[in-house]
């Protein structure tokens, strides 16, 4: 693959290569010497039309600690502001020949679009509701290594599953891996003609917490309802808040994960995020820097490759 816009189109084994080599960036993170020369020679640049913390710091961590040359564009401070259209800025940064562009957008669709219009690798950090594939991949590496495997699992998605990229993402990832996949939320949370994903629904988080192996957390996305049904954030921590009443039903060595930004007291209860005994949440974000330096390591290597290789 030219690019990494998403998870679809990975087949099973290509996501298995990336979290073996992701392993490998786990122990350089780990030691005193976090450098690698992967990217070394190759320009980096990170274009977030949308906020973010943990993605744009990971992907900023990772081109750096793999010799990249990284630069992080400032989207508030750019002429998009002045009218500039997202094609004509991003065929604007692609006459600086850029080797690896990393792109969050609030648009479902805009990363692809873009990534036609340049010649370098796109890797998708995010586009609206659309996907998230380094988050999915992360937590698929986190998910084997706390559970020793990434098939035959039953993993609940709880929440906002309609407003959702990192849900579909992992959707997509887990079904292709095959494990078991149970959705919990509300009706007006869970999107239409879902369970066509092999997905089991339920509305209810003790039923659909039963016996499962992971337990992931989702963020109520407001900035995405617009104008529509938002729920009172008090009845919402009652009836799908994680607590320890709810995670009871979970298996007794069940983990609990959320991808962040988390909003403690509403979608997850701040004890149960904080017990390192069950929540994975920070590794979630160690192993985020990992999963990116194996993707654009990945991709690098692509660009690198002649087109004899490329064939083969
Ligand atoms: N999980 C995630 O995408 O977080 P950020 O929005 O902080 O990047």
């Amino acid at each position: 693959h030219k690019h990494l816009l998403g998870i679809e189109p990975l087949a099973p084994h290509e996501i298995t290569m990336i979290l073996d080599l992701a392993e490998r960036y786990v122990d350089l993170n780990r030691g005193h010497a976090k450098h690698g020369d992967a990217l070394t020679g190759l320009t980096q640049i990170n274009m977030f039309f949308e906020n973010s913390t943990r993605t744009q710091a990971s992907f900023e961590l990772a081109g750096m600690r793999l010799g990249a040359d990284v630069m992080n564009m400032s989207m508030q401070a750019s002429s998009i502001k002045k009218g500039e259209t997202l094609i004509d800025t991003a065929l604007t940064l692609n006459a600086m020949h850029p080797d690896l562009l990393v792109v969050r957008h609030p648009h479902s669709g805009a990363v692809d679009l873009l990534a036609q219009k340049v010649n370098c690798a796109v890797l998708n950090a995010g586009d609206g509701r659309h996907e998230h594939p380094t988050q999915a991949l992360l937590d698929a590496l986190t998910i084997r290594r706390a559970k020793g495997r990434l098939h035959r699992l039953s993993v609940a998605i709880c929440g906002d599953i309609a407003h959702s990229r990192v849900a579909r993402s992992n959707i997509l990832l887990l079904g292709k891996m095959e494990n078991r996949v149970k959705l919990i939320g509300p009706p007006t949370l869970m999107p239409s003609g879902i369970a066509e994903f092999g997905v089991e629904v339920y509305q209810d988080m003790a039923e659909g917490l039963q016996d499962v192996d992971v337990v992931m957390m989702l963020r109520l996305q407001k900035e995405r309802m617009d104008g529509g049904f938002i729920p009172s954030e008090r009845e919402y921590y009652h009836r799908y808040g994680l607590d320890a009443q709810k995670l009871a039903h979970a298996k007794p060595d069940a983990i609990v994960m959320h991808p962040g930004p988390m909003n403690r007291g509403v979608e997850i209860d701040g004890t149960i995020a904080d017990d390192i005994n069950r929540s994975v949440i920070q590794e979630q974000v160690e192993m985020g820097v990992a999963v990116r330096m194996a993707a654009m390591d990945i991709l690098a290597r692509n660009l690198r490759a002649t087109p004899q290789e490329v064939m083969a």
